[in-house]
This record gives structure tokens, sequence and C-alpha cells, in this order.
């Protein structure tokens, strides 16, 4: 086949990713006191290697309370910035290629337990604590009702933003993604199932969120890139659809965001979601058409031919796998394998290239027959 779309290079802002292939940020509730540790280390040392175009670090939260769990990473301190370097500077000593980060504020989906004891709010023995929404509403049963910001509160959460940008920017990342999707802080914003407010915040469900992308904005490097994960649907009945992000999304090129990553869900339990592969592609394509912003697709993205498709077919410019990398960190290798792409590994994996390997085939046949 000709060069695959999928092992172009992207520009993103400024920089460029050496093709569209991206590790999704994927929480590892593993962090003490918002600071990254060995876990965050191996983790993300193992997927640095990948070959990935560029890997999103987890969800950071920018301020304490805006973590999901006692185990989310944070950048509200020296400490948890401090950690934070460590990891990304071995991550460099790895790959050349980007690395970047989410960065978001749980919102009323707070003080929740890690997802292996069960997603629920924390008890009162589990340390819980006072989450906050733009309106006392909160997600359900067993959740706690947050408390409802105070403008002047607002105005506090824009400065932590852009705080955790500088702190960011200062680890050396090469892109910051802000969280406006999956049910938290920003999304919760956006989404009339969750504001309620009767102020400007409320008539304008986008003035928070967008008061924070023009600020991180600013404060964030023209050279490095921005982006935001934003929502394609709610899913419920009177929740955001694909014209929402299309509309969001254009707010965001305006202020100078360089890429969106369009996903769905999370606001609310009740959503019904049709779950199958590559199931929020069309949202991904329905901003791609309307918008002059880079794009990225994600969910259940699995398969490099349907990946290849993807970019190919000019659904969307990149896209972003979560699970996938999970299960084999190798992904971006194969995927070359496939396509007859020559990438570059680390040197000492080089014998494990299939050209330099017979066994790679064998390899590979057990594991697919598996
Ligand atoms: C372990 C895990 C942690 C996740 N944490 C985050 C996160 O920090 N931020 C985010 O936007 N999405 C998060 N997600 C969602 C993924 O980034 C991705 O959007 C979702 O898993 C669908 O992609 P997939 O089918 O390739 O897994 C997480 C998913 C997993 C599996």
């Amino acid at each position: 086949m000709a060069h695959p779309e999928l092992f172009t290079p992207i520009q993103l802002g400024g920089i460029t990713l050496p093709n569209r292939i991206v590790v999704s940020p994927m929480c590892q509730y593993s962090a003490d006191d918002g600071c990254m540790n060995d876990w965050h280390l191996i983790h993300l040392g193992s997927l640095a290697m990948s070959g990935a175009g560029l890997v999103v670090v987890e969800k950071t939260a920018v301020t304490r309370e805006g973590r999901i769990t006692h185990g989310c990473t944070g950048l509200y301190s020296e400490h948890s910035e401090a950690a934070m370097k460590r990891v990304i500077d071995a991550c460099r000593r790895v790959t050349s290629n980007p690395i970047g980060i989410q960065l978001g504020h749980a919102g009323r989906k707070g003080s929740a337990n890690v997802p292996w004891v069960g997603v629920q709010g924390l008890k009162p023995d589990e340390s819980p604590w006072h989450t906050v929404a733009p309106s006392a509403i909160s997600l359900g049963d067993g959740w706690p009702l947050p408390h409802e910001l105070k403008i002047p509160e607002l105005k506090k959460l824009v400065e932590a933003y852009v705080a955790a940008a500088l702190r960011a920017k200062r680890i050396g990342f090469d892109a910051v993604e802000l969280h406006s999707a999956h049910g938290y802080l920003l999304h919760q914003f956006l989404s009339p199932l969750s504001n309620q407010r009767s102020d400007a915040y409320g008539r304008e469900p986008m003035k928070l969120p967008l008061e924070v992308a023009a600020a991180v904005r600013e404060a964030w490097p023209k050279e490095r890139a921005l982006g935001a994960r934003i929502t394609g649907s709610d899913w419920i009945e009177g929740g955001l659809g694909p014209e929402d992000a299309v509309t969001y999304a254009r707010e965001l090129r305006r202020i100078g965001f360089d890429y969106v990553c369009v996903s769905s869900g999370g606001i609310a339990p009740q959503a019904r979601i049709k779950v199958e592969p590559g199931y929020q592609v069309r949202f991904a394509e329905a901003v791609k058409k309307a918008v002059d912003i880079k794009v990225r697709a994600v969910g259940m993205i699995a398969d490099p031919e349907q990946a290849q498709a993807i970019v190919a077919s000019g659904s969307a410019d990149m896209v972003a796998m979560a699970r996938a990398f999970l299960d084999n960190p190798r992904w971006v290798w194969h995927a070359a394998e496939r396509f007859g792409v020559r990438i570059d590994y680390p040197p000492q994996y080089a014998r494990s290239r299939p050209d330099a390997w017979p066994g790679a085939r064998l390899a590979r046949s057990r594991s697919e027959t598996a």
C-alpha cells in the first residue's frame, strides 16, 4: 500500500507529531496527594517508548478538590510539580516524540473511590471532601451534594487552571489539553443537565469554559500545542449533542486552540450509550466538517485498518486509543509492520524488529489465535 495516512506527520500549533496515533489520557488513580510515583514512571515510560505520535498524560487536577479520587495526579503544589517532572524527564530520555498533559477538575464527580473499589462517592470514614459544581445538583444516589460555585470562586478557578498550565510549561510538556468532557467540571458548565444557574454563567453555558480556555491560551506558549477534549453527545434527551460540539470547537478555535478530541458521555448515570467500534467517530467528523481545527477521534478504536480508515477518509486528523495501548504498548510497531512502514525502535529493542527476527511472525500469529 502507498504510505498510509496514519503514519504521516501532523502539525499541532508549534509542534509536529511524527504520526497520527495518540495515547489517550488515562487516569491511573495511583498518585499520592497529587504526586506521581514509580507506577507512573513505569507506566508512562513504557508508553513513551510506544512510538505513538503523542502521549497524553492522564487528567491532572488543577486544584486538590478537583481530583476525582485520592489517587488522582495534580499540578497544584510544588511537590506534585517536582514529582511529575521526575517522571517526564525520564520519559524524555526514551523518546523524542511529543508528550502532552490533560488538565481538569472533577467538580461534582470528585470525592470518589478509585474504580477498582467501586465508582461511588467516598463514605464518611474514607476522607471525603466537599465537591463543587455550577449548580447544587448531585451526580446521583450515593454522590455528595456539590457546593454551587460563587462568582469569586470561578475567578479563582480560572487562576488555578493558569497556574497548573504554567507548572506544565516548566515541566516541559509539548501540549496541554483541557478536559471539558466526561462529565467533569467544564462539561458540567456546558451541559444543561448539570448547569441550572440563573446568572451569566448559566445563561451562557460556555462562559466559564471559554474564560478558562482564553486564560490558558494566554499563558501557554504558541510554539507548543493547545487542545481540548470535548463532548459530542450527552446521550440523554435535553443534553448536549454534536451541534453543541461544533459551536464549542468553533469558539475554541477563535481563542487560538489547535485541536479538539471529540468524546462523549459521563454527565449522568442515566445515559444510554451505544458502544460499538468507532462509535464516537461521527461526532469528530461533524466537528471536522464544520470547523477549521485539527480533530482527534477516540473510542473503541483498536484495529490498525480501522484507525487508518478514519484518518484516510478525513473523518478525523488523528486517532486516540486508550485500552488498546494498555493491552499492547507495541501497537504502533505492529501497525507499522502491517502497513510496511519502517519506524524507529529504541536501539535496545531493535533486535525484535520483524526484519531482524524471524520469530516475529510466529509470535504475532500465536497472539492472534490466542
Ligand atoms: C484506565 C482508563 C483511564 C482513563 N482516564 C481518562 C482520563 O484521564 N481522561 C480522559 O479524558 N479520558 C480517560 N479515559 C478515557 C479514554 O481516554 C478513552 O477516551 C476511552 O477509554 C475510549 O477509548 P478506548 O476505546 O480506546 O479505550 C480513561 C480510560 C481508561 C481505560
